[in-house]
């Protein structure tokens, strides 16, 4: 695994200079003695910032000009800014192409990757929902990222993870799109009704003790049209705005809200989180139809316990608890 405090490559010094100069031409000579490498070194590096989309001039006796920064998950443009302690501040993990990060995640997990470890992709070819259904993961339209967590409190705990990581994927998309969204129970991000952004939470434990826990968030950014009947079910930021967002900003934005309310559970607790998820999660007195693996139950929502259970009440007015399951309202 990649120290977490290596040095930055040549590559990401070069950019971080390209960038600096806002625009500005630089020469190679410049570079060359910044960096405290050859010519030949910084060109072959440019033609690396190419291959991953940056788009950099060059003329003879000007040098090189930063034109345009790629809307891709770049590793360096995600830490770029990046307002967090330690998530995503290590290793980042990125493909163009992968069958799920989540999958990825988990291996890099049991081979000892440290909290805080991304994994993100730009296209997912076997994207993976809650109950193995499939994540649809066009490439660049949204984002497909596992974060690695190792916390130290009890297994009966990790499920909490799944509302935290609803109200942080909430709270991050709430700074660019400003009304509609709300969560369904456990951790939809709904907006306006549709399914905007969903999580898959896994964790491998011993009997008292959690292993690791991956949380896996797909987010519709910029995807204009979804297949068959997910075009029922899904919307994207840009199909509800009718704008196109920066993967990475809302990216970074999610990430500073999983390590802030992931440090608030671990100093405060579930209450504070329980109590801004269900301000998100209009739910409570609603009747409601849920779908369980072994069961299908239909009655009225009497509430939420400290643990995040749901609790319906159905027409012959039997309370039941409900740890996991879709809800649909009636
Ligand atoms: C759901 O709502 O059913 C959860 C969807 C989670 C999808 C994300 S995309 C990134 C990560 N990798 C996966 O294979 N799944 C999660």
């Amino acid at each position: 695994m990649p120290d977490s405090k290596q040095l930055p490559s040549t590559k990401d010094q070069l950019l971080e200079y390209l960038k600096a100069e806002k625009g500005e031409w630089v020469s190679g000579q410049a570079l060359s003695g910044r960096l405290s490498v050859s010519r030949s070194a910084v060109s072959k590096n440019i033609q690396r910032l190419r291959e991953a989309g940056y788009v950099i001039e060059s003329a003879s006796g000007r040098g090189y000009l930063l034109q345009d920064i790629p809307d891709r998950l770049l590793p360096a443009e995600i830490q770029d800014g990046l307002k967090t302690g330690f998530f995503g501040k290590g290793d980042i993990a990125y493909f163009m192409e992968i069958d799920s990060t989540n999958a990825r995640a988990k291996d890099m997990a049991s081979e000892g990757a440290a909290e805080g470890t991304v994994v993100v992709a730009e296209k997912q070819t076997g994207g993976r929902g809650r109950k193995g259904r499939d994540w649809f993961s066009p490439p660049m339209g949204g984002i497909y990222c596992s974060l690695i967590l190792r916390p130290e409190f009890p297994p009966e705990d990790g499920p909490k993870i799944t509302f935290l990581s609803a109200v942080a994927a909430a709270e991050a998309l709430g700074r660019f799109m400003s009304s509609g969204l709300t969560i369904k129970w456990p951790n939809d991000i709904l907006a306006n009704g549709k399914k905007i952004a969903g999580i898959l939470t896994e964790m491998t434990s011993e009997m008292d003790a959690i292993n690791y826990v991956v949380v896996g968030i797909g987010i519709n950014v910029n995807t204009h049209a979804f297949p068959g009947d997910i075009q029922q079910k899904a919307t994207s930021l840009l199909r509800e705005t009718n704008e196109r967002f920066s993967r990475v900003a809302i990216l970074r934005a999610y990430l500073e809200a999983q390590e802030k309310w992931y440090n608030l559970f671990k100093k405060e607790g579930f209450e504070p989180i329980l109590e801004k998820w269900a301000t998100m999660a209009p739910i409570v007195g609603k009747a409601v139809r849920i779908e369980m693996v072994d069961r299908t139950i239909e009655g009225k929502v009497r509430g939420i316990d400290p643990d995040g259970v749901l609790i319906v009440e159905d027409k012959d007015g039997a309370a039941h608890r409900i740890i996991s399951g879709d809800v649909f309202f009636i």
